[in-house]
């Protein structure tokens, strides 16, 4: 041995010497002994300040304690990636993996999730998102699994389980009942027991009984008159007691109304930067308010955290290279398209083969553009690469097809505020371009005008405070108006502007407004916006057709109540020319592929769809395009359900593609093409329309801020199966290119109240494929109301054609039960 052998060896037993040293004396730092022991070790050894200290984050990490060897926390949103930082793996979204059915797979994404998160240096995701789908518009439909909760349930397992075997914690959110964006910071829920126990809890409570939760997002709602991060019923006695979960509930970001309140029912710790928990809860227990016990309490819930993500032991060196592998890229692009759901398929115009298909126009908004996620914090804005459909599809077309592409029309993704050259006031005393305003000091418009002057562009941000602010296009009038606008106080005020606009050119106009709160738009004396109810920052569209040169009358209407003011007014212009020749491009080619839908501009956090329809002039992109070609192909990418009726009969095909990450584009042709036969079935009931499922619209705009649930157990295909609805795609719906038979249902015994459904599924047809079974309870003389149907258990498997597969799904007395709250 060499002297620097010798040297090396030396230093390695002495450093393990010193080791087993700090072991002896710090049991919590050695790696051996079992996570609780540790944690009641180094818990011992805290001062109360310290504990304290845990509870309270800045920002996306919890604090850490260097003198203890105790690092930070590390919080990532999520859930689709880990995107805090650097760029990701963008996977698909919610309903898109809900849409799989497939547990295994949804395991092996939040693997790579967790791997890609740990590559970043960061513990702890903020997801999975495991509310119900139970309001069609919500903004964010596209992030949740199912209108299930057995469905749910089962995802949500999945997913936990895959991250944290990477050791990352997965953050089941949001607790409990978030079902709309609409007043979702003050929103309350009013939901009996029963349905909370069957609908909204299911999910929550298996993730964290048989996923192992380490760490639960209270809502930002109430529920039943109390905050979610300060309900006592929801908890800590469901939570903590029923379940037994014991890691930590932080709540969701500006969530926590208490300090008091929140500690003495169950939030343990606040992860953002706030100023509830920190010094006011040091202050509480210096006061005697809170006892040391219960700040111990919660101090060990989030140190069990740290150690089971492995931040309390050497840590192996991050490998970056695990971030965007070549694995992770092909399961993603598996992951979308399993996903997919074929939704009609006549006269078999799907697959696409260079036999029926010699030219093969690519058609929308969406074609050329990925749509890879819903809007918010959910999104994945870094990636290193994105397919849209028009590259997928070229790809896989290769040089049998030839692939030709028409926009037709564009999606308005952005807001474009209206320039000043477009409008003439209705007044011209101080000058010519913009609208003249009128600002009024009430929220009605009543009375005289406080204010009347000349508005350029409608593009202002005011912020709450005495004063009213421009935006910045408008900073050179800041000093007039923010004067004149004492009068009017930040508060309670309203304005109308008036004028005409005169477009530059002829054909369809997206109008876009962007306001906090109230907003009516009328051009042309036709209301194109109506939204005259107080709301936060909201987007809402209207269309009109315009020819160039035309002077139309404008009036715009705006009030505010209290807090922040926004008020934008945008427009976006879809050329005929544009259209027509997508029209001419769809006549000379042998098929059509439409790729439709919406962005995250129109489905995202923080507020719900307005409506069902698809922005109006798709609409008529599909209508004429239908009338030139007998094979076209919708291809939709949305999270919410959306309005098809106006088209639907008039095409072939249509594709459910959803918001499916930055390969979406490969999966949508991996199905065009037949490279994979679509599986995926649909995890919410498709309604077209409010009248579907009016009890989410019934007590929806409640100026008292609640929502009551009234229709009980009845949400989803549990509703539409009691009062027959007729929907046009039901949950669990989806088509395949093959057929598949069943036969040979047996149902066995296995113990008392142990049930095993066995079966035999056939693939009759000519492709190899999936088949998702799905097995559905029901009561036959029940004592109380009862669904007439309830998926309790399902089953994916792959059979290649003209051979069988034996299915075998277990059924528990669980499944059976309702919940009775005597
Ligand atoms: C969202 C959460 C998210 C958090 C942190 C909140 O507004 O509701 O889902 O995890 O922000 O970004």
């Amino acid at each position: 041995m060499n002297f620097k052998c010798r040297l090396f060896v030396t230093a390695c037993c002495l450093s393990f010497l010193f080791l087993v040293g700090c072991f002896e004396t710090e049991p919590y730092k050695d790696p051996s002994k079992d996570i609780d022991e540790r944690v009641e070790d180094l818990l011992k050894r805290m001062s109360v300040e310290q504990k304290l200290l845990l509870l309270q984050g800045d920002g996306m990490s919890t604090v850490g304690i260097q003198s203890l060897g105790i690092p930070p926390l590390n919080c990532s949103d999520g859930p689709f990636g880990a995107h805090r930082g650097a760029a990701i793996t963008s996977f698909p979204c919610g309903n898109s993996l809900g849409a799989s059915w497939d547990t295994a797979l949804i395991a092996d994404v939040s693997a790579a999730i967790g791997r890609e998160a740990k590559a970043k240096d960061i513990q702890c995701l903020l997801g999975p998102g495991i509310n119900i789908i139970r309001h069609p518009l919500c903004g964010r439909n596209f992030e949740y699994y199912s209108e299930d909760p057995f469905l749910s349930a089962c995802l949500g397992v999945s997913f936990t389980k895959g991250l944290q075997g990477e050791k990352v914690a997965a953050t089941l959110k949001h607790y409990a009942v978030n079902n709309q964006e609409f007043y979702r910071n003050s929103l309350d829920v009013i939901v009996d027991e029963r349905t909370l126990q069957e609908i909204y809890l299911p999910a929550f409570r298996d993730a964290v009984i048989l996923g192992d939760a380490w760490s639960v997002m209270s809502a930002y709602n109430m529920v039943n008159g109390v905050h979610c991060s300060e309900n006592k019923h929801l908890l800590t006695e469901i939570l903590k007691e029923d379940w037994g979960f014991r890691g930590f509930v932080m709540p969701d970001w500006a969530g926590a109304h208490s300090t008091l309140a929140s500690a003495n029912n169950g939030l343990d710790c606040v992860v953002y930067d706030s100023d509830l928990f920190g010094r006011p809860l040091a202050d509480a227990f210096s006061r005697g308010e809170i006892s040391e016990t219960q700040i111990t309490g919660m101090a060990r819930r989030v140190l069990r955290v740290i150690f089971l993500t492995g931040l309390m032991d050497p840590l192996p060196a991050a490998d970056e290279n695990i971030i965007n592998c070549p694995e992770h890229r092909k399961l993603n692009r598996k992951a979308a398209a399993e996903g997919i759901v074929l939704l009609k398929n006549e006269n078999n115009v799907l697959p696409f083969s260079p036999e029926k298909v010699k030219s093969l126009a690519v058609i929308g908004p969406n074609a050329a553009k990925l749509r890879m996620g819903g809007g918010g914090s959910s999104y994945n804005s870094k990636v290193f690469y994105q397919i849209s459909p028009l590259d997928g599809i070229v790809s896989a077309a290769g040089n049998k097809i030839k692939v030709s592409f028409a926009q037709g029309v564009g999606l308005a993704d952005t807001l474009v505020p209206v320039g000043a050259e477009f409008l003439r006031p209705s007044n011209k005393s101080r000058g010519t371009k913009g609208l003249w305003a009128e600002y009024y000091n009430n929220k009605d418009l009543q009375g005289k005008p406080i204010v009347s002057q000349l508005d350029t562009t409608i593009d202002f941000v005011w912020e709450t405070g005495p004063k009213i602010y421009l935006s910045d296009s408008e900073k050179n009038r800041i000093d007039t108006l923010s004067e004149k606008s004492e009068l009017i106080g930040a508060d309670n005020f309203s304005v109308r502007w008036t004028g005409t606009i005169t477009p530059p050119k002829t054909g369809f106009y997206d109008f876009v407004t962007h306001s906090d709160d109230g907003v009516r738009l009328y051009v042309n004396g036709e209301i194109l916006i109506d939204q005259w109810y107080s709301h936060d920052k909201e987007f809402r569209y209207g269309t009109i057709e315009l020819e160039e040169g035309i002077a139309y009358s404008v009036k715009l209407e705006y009030y505010e109540e209290i807090g922040g003011a926004t008020m934008r007014l945008g427009w976006f212009y879809h050329d005929p020319e544009k259209i027509e020749e997508a029209v001419r491009l769809a006549k000379i080619s042998d098929a059509v592929v439409i790729c439709a839908g919406i962005d995250k501009f129109w489905e995202a956090e923080g507020a719900d769809r307005s409506n069902f329809d698809l922005p109006l002039v798709q609409n008529r992109l599909i209508e004429e395009v239908a009338k030139v070609n007998s094979n076209v192909v919708v291809v939709l990418n949305n999270g919410g359900p959306l309005n098809l009726r106006p088209w639907i009969k008039e095409v072939p095909g249509l594709v459910e593609a959803w918001f499916n990450g930055n390969e979406g584009g490969n999966a949508v042709a991996d199905i065009l093409f037949g490279v994979q036969n679509p599986s995926g079935k649909l995890p919410f009931s498709y309604v077209q329309s409010a009248v579907e499922f009016p009890p989410a619209f019934d007590n929806y705009l409640n100026r008292d801020k609640t929502a009551e649930y009234k229709e009980g157990v009845f949400v989803g295909y549990r509703y539409h199966d009691k009062y027959e609805t007729g929907i046009m795609f039901p949950f669990g719906f989806g088509l395949s290119y093959t057929t598949f038979e069943y036969s040979g249902l047996k149902i066995e015994r296995v113990s008392e109240n142990q049930f095993a459904i066995h079966f035999s599924v056939k693939n009759t047809g000519n492709f190899d494929g999936a088949e998702i079974a799905q097995l559905y309870v029901s009561e036959l003389n029940p004592t109380v109301e009862r669904p007439i149907k309830e998926l309790k258990g399902f089953e994916k498997i792959f059979i290649p054609k003209n051979e069988s597969r034996s299915f075998m799904i277990s059924v528990d007395p669980r499944q059976f039960s309702f919940f009775d709250p005597q």
